[in-house]
Order: structure tokens, then C-alpha cells, then sequence
């Protein structure tokens, strides 16, 4: 199907599930040679709701080991993001003295990303990085280093491979683009 309604709006097919699927074999690759024969073992959080299928995607292609922990961040109402970030499910573990990758599945403004690192140093982790699939670098406007990108994309509202419009669409195997 190229076009669906959720709510008030419809979306159009913006990314085929083979694209997204090549982005993260090359991301897992990269992550794969860049941890391979580490001897810590880092932990992975994943940040639901949106990062639970990128999340999955990614830890089927990883080979070394790692723990998974997940926490539950909210700041988008409908198409916009609300600059508030809410914390409605707290870290599921401790992180203190361990070495950490996020995993998210959209990086906008970079509020949810820069919040969550802040709270793992805070909790005593020692090093942050950040893994998502994709980057609004049009609005992207803080000075941390994303580490890991699947790809960026332009910025629109976008849904599907978990994203979603107030809580539709998160289970499309592709993305879908706000048809304007
Ligand atoms: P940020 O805090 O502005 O970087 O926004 C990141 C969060 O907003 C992501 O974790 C997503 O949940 C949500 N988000 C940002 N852009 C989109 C989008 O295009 N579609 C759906 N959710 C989005
Ligand atoms: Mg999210």
C-alpha cells in the first residue's frame, strides 16, 4: 500500500523497508567493528515507545555481547514537538560505572537524546553514545555528537518502523511521509 490515514492525516511511502533494512546492515557493521573484542560489556537502552523495532532490528545484527535496558520518553504531541520532555517509565536498570549506547529512532531537535544522556551521567554512567536510525539535521541543533546515523532525512513528519502519529502507525515495515 503507498498511502495511509491515521486520525486527520495520510501518508505517502517515503522509505521502502529494503532501504531501511540496507541503512542498518551498514550501521550494525560499523557498531560491530567498533566494538568487536571489547572487553566491557555495554548496555543498550532502548527508548520507547518509537526505538523498539530499530532497537530489535539492530541487536539481531550485533555479535558481541551487551545487556538491554529500556526507558520510556515522551515530547511529541501530533505533528510537533512540545520542547518538554516527559519521562513517563523511568530507566529499567542501573547504569553506574558502565558504558552506554541510546538507541532512538528519530533524532529532531535534539531535546530527548541530550536529556537522556544527561540523566545517564548523572546515574553515574561513564560514556554515552548515541545510536538512531534517523537524523533531522535541518533541525538538529545541539552541539553533541551523534555517533551512530542510519540515515538523515529532510524535515517532515514521518511514521512507521515504530514512529508514529499519536500512537498510529508504528507497526508499517516501511516509512511514510505527511502527504501536504
Ligand atoms: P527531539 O526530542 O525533538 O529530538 O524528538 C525526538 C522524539 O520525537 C523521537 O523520539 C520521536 O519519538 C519524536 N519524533 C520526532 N520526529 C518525529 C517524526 O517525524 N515522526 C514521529 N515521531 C517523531
Ligand atoms: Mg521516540
Amino acid at each position: 500500500m503507498d498511502k495511509h490515514t491515521f486520525h486527520d492525516k495520510t501518508f505517502r511511502l517515503f522509505l521502502p523497508n529494503e532501504t531501511i533494512e540496507a541503512d542498518i546492515d551498514r550501521l550494525a557493521a560499523r557498531m560491530n567493528a567498533d566494538y568487536e573484542g571489547s572487553d566491557d560489556i555495554p548496555i543498550f537502552i532502548c527508548v520507547l515507545n518509537g526505538a523498539i523495532m530499530f532497537t530489535a532490528s539492530m541487536m539481531k545484527r550485533l555479535n558481541f555481547t551487551a545487556e538491554l535496558m529500556s526507558i520510556k520518553m515522551s515530547s511529541y504531541q501530533g505533528t510537533n514537538s512540545t520542547g518538554t520532555v516527559l519521562i513517563p517509565m523511568g530507566l529499567t536498570g542501573d547504569v553506574s560505572g558502565r558504558r552506554v549506547i541510546i538507541f532512538e529512532d528519530i533524532v529532531d531537535t535534539g531535546n530527548t537524546i541530550v536529556a537522556l544522556k544527561e540523566l545517564l551521567y548523572s546515574k553515574g554512567a561513564t560514556d554515552v553514545r548515541i545510536c538512531t536510525m534517523l537524523l533531522k539535521p535541518d533541525v538538529y541543533c545541539k552541539p553533541d555528537k551523534i555517533d551512530y546515523v542510519a540515515r538523515e532525512i529532510p524535515n517532515a513528519f514521518i511514521v512507521g518502523y515504530g514512529l508514529d502519529y499519536d500512537e498510529h502507525g508504528r507497526n508499517l515495515k516501511d516509512i511514510y511521509v505527511i502527504d501536504e
